[in-house]
């Protein structure tokens, strides 16, 4: 019984080895069937993926970049050298465009949505938020204008201004960052935008005290930036009314201002610029 087993048991055996290449022939003619047919697949996705990747280049320019090592420890001084800032200022600053200025605010508006992606992860607080929510064009107040080789860019009157009116506000241009590395993001992703304005903002940017002892940088997203500081007689608007306290965020005229003459304010009143270093900056 044993013995005829085994011929059974070779025989088999034998069966098997004989059918092995066969089914190999088979396994191989279905791999390359697959193969074949994932290499069409692949294609097909790939082409679909050059599609997109195209027409998203039409919307967005977004050039790979590579920060410095160590950029998230830049205090506003690193900054200013890594973004050359002391060329820039070399020649006369050009105004920024409407065109420009909305970018930039569409800027910070992706910066913000970063921040609160981050909260919803529980990574980090939201390091900025807009002063207020109010929408004001300040246009008709005052304009844009070269104000000499030492002052570079200013701010003038573009209508009769009688004392008491109302110059500046904080409004939803206003930002506040009261984290550093929120702020240090803005700079880098607006350097890497447009060169040369995040030395701008890095030179419009004030430090302020926020209510509570907490301190927060602070710019204005329009040309309200352009506010150049004076000397005690020639400062002509003031930080709150005549009996208010000042808050840092309102501004009303001291006196008449005729149409065409510099504003000037008093920096001193809202600006604590020895506090970079309390923001790690
Ligand atoms: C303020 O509001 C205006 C009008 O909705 C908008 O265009 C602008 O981008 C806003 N500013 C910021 C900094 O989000």
């Amino acid at each position: 019984m044993v013995f005829s087993n085994n011929p059974r048991f070779i025989s088999s055996h034998h069966s098997c080895k004989k059918a092995a290449p066969h089914r190999l022939r088979n396994v191989s003619t279905i791999t390359i069937a697959i193969s074949l047919f994932s290499l069409v697949v692949l294609s097909a996705i790939s082409t679909l993926d050059f599609g997109s990747n195209a027409s998203k280049k039409v919307t967005k320019v977004r050039p790979t970049i590579v920060r410095p090592t160590k950029w998230d420890t830049f205090d506003h001084y690193k900054m200013r050298t890594y973004f050359e800032c002391s060329k820039a200022f070399e020649s006369e600053r050009p105004w920024w465009t409407d065109q420009e200025w909305r970018i930039v605010r569409e800027l910070y508006q992706d910066l913000l949505k970063s921040e609160r992606a981050g909260l919803v992860r529980g990574s980090t607080k939201i390091g900025t938020y807009r002063v207020s929510d109010e929408v004001f064009d300040f246009s008709q107040i005052v304009v844009p204008y070269q104000a000499g080789k030492e002052k570079g860019r200013g701010l003038k009157a573009a209508k009769d201004i009688r004392k008491g009116d109302m110059i500046f506000k904080a409004t939803n241009n206003t930002v506040v960052f009261t984290d550093g590395h929120s702020f240090r993001k803005c700079m880098f992703m607006l350097n890497e935008r447009f060169p040369t304005f995040a030395c701008d903002v890095l030179q419009w940017a004030w430090v302020q005290d926020l209510e509570g002892g907490a301190f927060g940088i602070e710019v204005d997203l329009d040309d309200c930036n352009l506010l150049n500081s004076g000397r005690q007689r020639s400062v002509n608007i003031q930080c709150g009314k005549a009996d208010e306290i000042c808050d840092g965020n309102h501004f009303y005229a001291r006196r008449d201002i005729k149409k065409g003459e510099e504003i000037l304010g008093s920096y001193s009143e809202f600006v604590s610029d020895h506090s970079w270093s309390e923001l790690g900056l």
